[in-house]
Formats: structure tokens, sequence, C-alpha cells
């Protein structure tokens, strides 16, 4: 699959969410989250295919593996993208999931690793994570599973890229959020790298949510962010 730009459309209704989509007349690459899904359903899904976008369903299914095995077999019908995991999960919920997955030809399947709201400290005093393991490790040690599970990559920092790449694989996809061009507010994002510099650390798909839809012409930031990160 090729590099690119997925528009994050955490948008609370359809009828913004479709309002969003008639401003542009190309095939994108968009992002569905919880938020969406929970409030419109399955239908929503279905109007965003009818018009030929591509979807990465951002639901982060983490249950017991017979649940996630049903669960994704249930997402299977929905024709969507990509879907994702909480690696937390464990080996065996992975390994149902992706082997529930693989029944759809071309679904991509990424792993969440760390979240990045989730501090070094509460890595340690919340989810009680070993002292000896520091975050960096942690997610490279999350990445690996994931990939030995079969999943075809990770969502991650664009900073953690070059490592996650070295020590998994060339060819295991990071896809990342917290980008931002200079010219734009951080807003709560804390670490985050301008599309040109998540190109160069090696991002196979951006995910960029307000710098596109709070933007005024959305369809000249989507072009100029994603020429950026292409380095067209
Ligand atoms: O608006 P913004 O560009 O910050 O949106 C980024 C999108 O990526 C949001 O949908 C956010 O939930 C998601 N995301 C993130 N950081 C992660 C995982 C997902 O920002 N670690």
């Amino acid at each position: 699959m090729n590099k690119g730009t997925i528009i994050a459309l955490d948008f609370d209704s359809r009828d913004k969410t479709l309002e969003f989509l008639d401003k542009f007349d190309e095939q994108l690459f968009v992002k569905i989250g919880m938020e969406l899904f929970y409030r419109e359903g399955p239908e929503i899904i279905r109007e965003i295919k009818s018009r030929k976008h591509k979807i990465f369903l951002d639901l982060k299914l983490h249950d017991i593996p017979n649940t996630v095995k049903k669960a994704t077999l249930s997402l299977l019908n929905l024709d969507v993208d990509i879907i994702n995991y909480h690696v937390a999960g464990g080996r065996e919920m992975l390994s149902v999931a992706q082997s529930s997955a693989s029944e759809k030809e071309g679904l991509l399947t990424l792993g969440v690793t760390m979240l990045t709201s989730t501090s070094e400290e509460s890595m340690h005093e919340d989810i009680l994570i070993d002292e000896d393991y520091s975050l960096k490790e942690t997610v490279i040690s999350y990445a690996k599973l994931a990939k030995e599970c079969g999943l075809s990559g990770v969502v991650c920092s664009a900073l953690e890229v070059p490592s996650i790449k070295k020590s998994v694989g060339e060819d295991f996809l990071c896809v990342t959020p917290g980008i931002r061009p200079l010219t734009y507010a951080k807003d709560d994002q804390k670490r985050v790298v301008t599309p040109e510099k998540a190109r160069e650390l090696g991002s196979d798909f951006i995910v960029v949510g307000r710098p596109i839809t709070h933007s005024e012409d959305p369809l000249k930031a989507y072009n100029e962010i994603n020429r950026e990160f292409l380095g067209e």
C-alpha cells in the first residue's frame, strides 16, 4: 500500500462528516473513531464507503480472545481497510484476531502500543510495568509482539518509527498521528512533528485531524500537508 495522509474525521455527527467530505472530489483515506462510530453506527461506514473513500476504523479492540475474534468477524462485513487492537490484549488475543482478519484479503491490522496519553510514570506506577523497562523499550517490545502475531504494523509517534523499523523490520507499517505543520498550533498534542519530518523518520501513513478539519480551507490544507509528506 502506498504512503499517504489519513484524515481523522473526529466529528460528532453524520451531517458534519458528510459536509466535510463534500469539499473533496478525490478518493481519501479517512479514520473513523469511537465517537462517530458509537453515535452513528455501521451506517456511517457504509455511506463513506459508497463515496469510494478508504477507511481506518479506529476502535482499538481489547477483550478476551473469543470476543475479539467474533468482533473482528463482525467488522469484516463493513469492508474497511484498516482495523486495530491494543497489543496489551496479549499474544493469544492478537493471534486469533489476526487469523479472523486474514479472512478478508487486503485488510490491514495495526497494534496500539502504549497510548501517547500514558506517561512513563503511569506505566510503572499504574500499569505496573517493571522499572527496568523504559517506555521506549516497552513500545518496541509491543511492536515485536504485534509482528510475531502477524499484524501489519502499529500506530506510534513518528519519533518512534526509526527504532521500531530497526527492531521489527522495514516493511512493518508505522502509522503516525501527532502531526503538525509549522504554521499550526499543537492543540493538546505533546510531541509533534511536521509532515516533512514524519517522511524523513520513515512513517508510512500520517494521521492528521484538526490541521485539516478545522482549517478554513480543508482541501488546501490537505493538499499542502499531503504534498509535504510525500516530498512533492
Ligand atoms: O486533530 P489531531 O491531528 O490531533 O488528531 C489526531 C488523531 O489521531 C485523533 O483522532 C487522535 O485520537 C488520534 N491519535 C493520536 N495519538 C495516538 C493515537 C491516536 O493523536 N497515540
